[in-house]
């Protein structure tokens, strides 16, 4: 890596939000995600001497100073229970996470995985975080609904430690629906493990090349009527087991070997319980027909979105549910208040 590159790298990593993050985080990663096989002796001098040296977990992929304290932090636990191997390149810096390639662990069904790591500020880069968030109970790490009346106030009220609390929800929202989706049959890559801060998931692509985002992706007529039918089925099959993806488009769509995965799931929206619902569903099948209504397929986006949400028995307007609703927060009592 040349100097210039290395700078660069420092800077991304060498914000205050991630010095706060490193500051509150000083303790050992959590332990989810065990994987099946035994922790074997040298792993665990792994975890004897990581906080003292911190580089007994050498990777391939050159970290900037930052960047490899990161990658320590919230792979170290993946390494440690053998999801992991090695760290090979970084694969994308996207709006709120970066995706690093991985080689697996021995034992593991596919030779590569993704890693998903969330910046610690990426809750305040989304817009509008609120409206994706009415009607969604909020989870624990384990992915339990938050039981805890400190932790629920905290969350509402919006404290250091609140937020804490929505940031770990928000990752528990994208693992548990990307496990149940995949589990239905859903075109998404499979995931494995998850940490406090990161998700490992099956990698689109390969050692070379990472999958293209569909959106840069030239499809023939045939192709594109195809994959057009398969994405309606995707999006019909997520209705039927209570989701909306809520960030929809060929931007979050890979191209690979002539399939398709959607990636992308902290948001999803609840149809039943979020009064957006159907706003947030038009958008997605709006998104997704424009890609498609380019690469020559005819589609009319307010009839499909309409008859797929109809036929599941949801109505075209605003619905609001107090259960879902927490009376000590502002937001969700303005929502009330305007319905
Ligand atoms: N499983 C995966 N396999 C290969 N590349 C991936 C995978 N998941 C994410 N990526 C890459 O990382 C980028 C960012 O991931 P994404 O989940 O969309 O996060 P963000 O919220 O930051 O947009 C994607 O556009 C894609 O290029
Ligand atoms: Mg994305």
């Amino acid at each position: 890596m040349n100097a210039e590159n290395q700078n660069n790298l420092d800077d991304e990593f060498n914000d205050d939000a991630l010095n706060a993050y490193a500051d509150r985080s000083k303790r050992r990663p959590r332990k989810t995600g065990r994987h099946p096989k035994q922790i074997s002796a040298s792993n665990y001098d792994f975890v004897q001497k990581q906080d003292d040296t911190r580089t007994t977990f050498n990777f391939t992929y050159q970290a900037a100073r930052f960047e490899e304290w990161w990658l320590l932090e919230t792979l170290g636990a993946f390494y440690e229970h053998q999801w992991i191997a090695d760290v090979l390149r970084k694969v994308k810096v996207g709006k709120e996470a970066s995706v690093y390639l991985c080689k697996s662990g021995v034992g593991v069904d596919e030779p590569l995985l993704a890693a998903k790591i969330y910046r610690p500020s990426s809750l305040r880069s989304l817009k509008n975080v609120q409206e994706y968030r009415l009607g969604r109970l909020d989870l624990d790490a384990d992915g339990h609904k938050l039981w805890k009346r400190a932790d629920i106030k905290a969350a509402a009220k919006r404290t250091a430690y609140g937020e804490e609390v929505r940031h770990t929800s928000w990752i528990a929202y994208e693992y548990q629906t990307m496990e149940a989706l995949f589990a239905a049959g859903a075109d998404l890559p499979k995931v494995y493990a998850k940490e406090k801060n990161a998700i490992l998931m099956q990698f689109v692509g390969d050692l070379e090349s990472t999958a293209p985002i569909l959106n840069s992706v030239s499809l023939d007529a045939d192709e594109a009527q195809a994959l057009f039918a398969r994405m309606i089925f995707n999006i019909d099959l997520m209705l039927a087991h209570g989701c909306i993806h809520g960030d929809l488009s060929a931007y979050n769509i890979l191209y690979w070997n002539g399939a398709l995965k959607i990636i992308d799931f902290p948001q999803i929206v609840l149809p039943e319980s979020n009064p957006s619902a159907w706003k947030f569903f038009q958008r997605d099948v709006m998104r997704v027909c424009q890609y498609f209504f380019a690469q020559g397929v005819d589609c009319d986006a307010g009839k499909i979105a309409a008859d797929l949400w109809t036929s599941h028995g949801y109505r075209t307007f605003k619905q609001l549910d107090p259960k879902y609703l927490d009376a000590d927060d502002p937001e969700d009592r303005r929502a009330w208040q305007e319905r």
